[in-house]
């Protein structure tokens, strides 16, 4: 989709559809809508006046202006009550109006910034939710389909942001790149998840990686089995044994010269392409969802894209261990110890716990950067959910600066993160007589176990764990929070949230304290 910037009053839009706003409890809209209502002669008040139109969030009226102004489509969108306004509800607004506009058949779209006016939100970040919200909201898989119906197919084409006040351009026009770019990379991101194993397999990815580094001039190593070995990559390779696939170790490089000596960012995503369990192997019902167990990857792949398309002057690596699962002949079995890169012997006890397998050779290698921070995202337990359903993201870190600077970007991303317990009691839990560690604590805490584990290949750095094993996929169930961003399959969770972190690292509000 081509998204634009342009002065000018909303009314006056050469698009199919416009969109402006109403808070819940607005009697007599003001600002951008009040112009525009008054133009069509107070039609926008007379539906409030009838209880037709309440203002509530996500709530949507369309109709014609049958000639008043130059769009065939006039969308009021709720923002819902004032004093509740925040980032997230201007991303759900302009999802809910786009899929309005789609519905109807519009093809170029046109809207204001809502929540910029009276709703008092930082222009350039309203300007960038809405772009997102539209972005994320018209989101549709490319499914490989052989009766591909096209008119069914159709959609919002350009999306074009409208400011009055001229002065406020720049950052409307800042916010709406910003917003482009990060929801572009999301969208990435679920493509790349939603795909079947058979097609992401581990040097796909590697592919995708390696046209990210062409794109944006960063620098991709991939590395097979041999590598691997000679790394003494023991864990990874563990995993790996069950599988035809052959694995790959992916990393990938923006180094634009500007690192003063204080350490790159590393990003660390989990990258199980299937995961059907491995020898302790997964129950058959669902298991098709462990296609998505490479969010994490996905996630850090599509924030590198993100960065290279921003031009972010900061350092930032990332790094993918790419796998299947699967219990193949030369499976890894349950008992069997392995070696990480950091000398650390693990008792593999569980199989199915492979995912802190593949990272702790990756945190390990991550090490040799003297990183200034990790930040690690995996789809690591279906038990994050028993802890916080699916509408929070669980965050492990050793540093509250750190944590706080995540808690900060995810919020603004729409990406609620909840912080989790790193604390050596959960030690206990993965101790064994047969290796320094086991790979799985049981099931009482088994988040927070998880996270421990992989505490112990991290060293000393300033290090966060971002469990996204419950937010990573959507449906339309009652359990999940419903957002008209979403659609089913995967949510692409992670990407605002690092893109964001990495834009605070880079204004300096997040600084190496170790
Ligand atoms: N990839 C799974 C975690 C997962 C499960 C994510 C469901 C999303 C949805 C991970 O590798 C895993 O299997 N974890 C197990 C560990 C245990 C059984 C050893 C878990 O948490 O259930
Ligand atoms: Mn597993
Ligand atoms: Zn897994």
């Amino acid at each position: 989709m081509d998204v634009y910037v342009k002065p000018g009053a909303i009314q006056a839009a050469d698009a199919d559809a416009i969109v402006v706003n109403l808070f819940e409890g607005v009697l007599q809209p003001r600002g951008a809508t009040g112009a525009l209502d008054q133009v069509l002669d107070c039609a926008i008040q007379d539906m409030i006046a009838a209880g037709e139109l309440r203002g509530r969030l996500n709530e949507t009226v369309i109709f014609h202006p049958r000639g008043a102004i130059p769009s065939r489509h006039v969308i009021v969108v709720g923002l819902g009550k004032p004093s509740a306004l925040c980032l997230d509800s201007v991303r759900q607004a302009a999802a809910a109006a786009a899929r309005a506009a789609r519905k109807v058949g519009a093809r170029t779209l046109a809207s204001i910034a809502h929540g910029a006016g009276a709703g008092g939100l930082k222009v350039a970040d309203a300007a960038q939710a809405v772009v997102e919200g539209t972005i994320l909201g018209l989101y549709r898989y490319a499914a490989p389909r052989g009766n591909l119906d096209e008119t069914a197919l159709h959609s919002v084409e350009s999306f074009t942001l409208i400011e009055f006040d001229q002065s406020r351009l720049p950052e409307v026009e800042a916010g709406a790149r910003i917003g482009h770019i990060v929801a572009g990379a999301a969208c990435m991101a679920r493509d790349l998840d939603n795909q079947p194993s058979n097609v992401m397999t581990p040097t796909a990815l590697a592919d995708v990686a390696q046209a990210i580094a062409a794109d944006f001039g960063m620098a991709c190593e991939v590395m097979g089995a041999e590598q691997m070995g000679e790394l003494k990559m023991g864990a990874l390779l563990g995993v790996s044994r069950g599988a035809s696939q052959p694995p790959r170790f992916i990393v990938l490089e923006h180094n634009p010269g500007v690192d003063a000596g204080a350490g790159p960012f590393v990003l660390v995503g989990k990258g199980i392409t299937f995961d059907s369990g491995g020898i302790s192997i997964k129950p058959s019902s669902g298991m098709e969802q462990m296609r998505g167990d490479m969010s994490g990857a996905a996630a850090a792949l599509a924030s590198m894209q993100a960065i290279g398309a921003i031009g972010l002057r900061g350092h930032v690596v990332a790094l993918v261990p790419a796998t299947e699962n699967m219990p193949g002949g030369n499976a890894i079995h349950p008992g069997d110890v392995v070696t990480a890169m950091n000398g650390l012997s693990i008792e593999v006890v569980d199989t199915d716990a492979e995912g802190r397998l593949v990272l702790a050779d990756a945190l390990a290698y991550a090490q040799r950067y003297r990183p200034a921070f990790v930040v690690d995202i995996a789809t690591l337990t279906g038990a994050i959910a028993t802890a916080l359903g699916h509408h929070m993201t669980g965050v492990y870190a050793n540093e509250d600066a750190l944590w706080s600077a995540i808690q900060t970007a995810g919020e603004a991303a729409g990406e609620l993160m909840w912080r989790m317990p790193l604390d050596p009691v959960f030690d206990v839990q993965i101790e064994t007589p047969f290796a320094d560690v086991k790979n799985y604590g049981g099931s009482p805490g088994g988040s927070a176990t998880g996270a421990s584990f992989l505490a112990k290949f991290i060293g000393d750095h300033a290090w966060a764990h971002l469990d996204i094993g419950s937010t990573d996929w959507w449906e339309a169930d009652q359990v999940y929070t419903k957002k008209p961003y979403f659609v089913r399959g995967c949510t692409g969770v992670g990407v605002g949230t690092l893109v964001g972190l990495l834009r605070a690292w880079e204004a300096g509000h997040l600084s190496r304290h170790r």
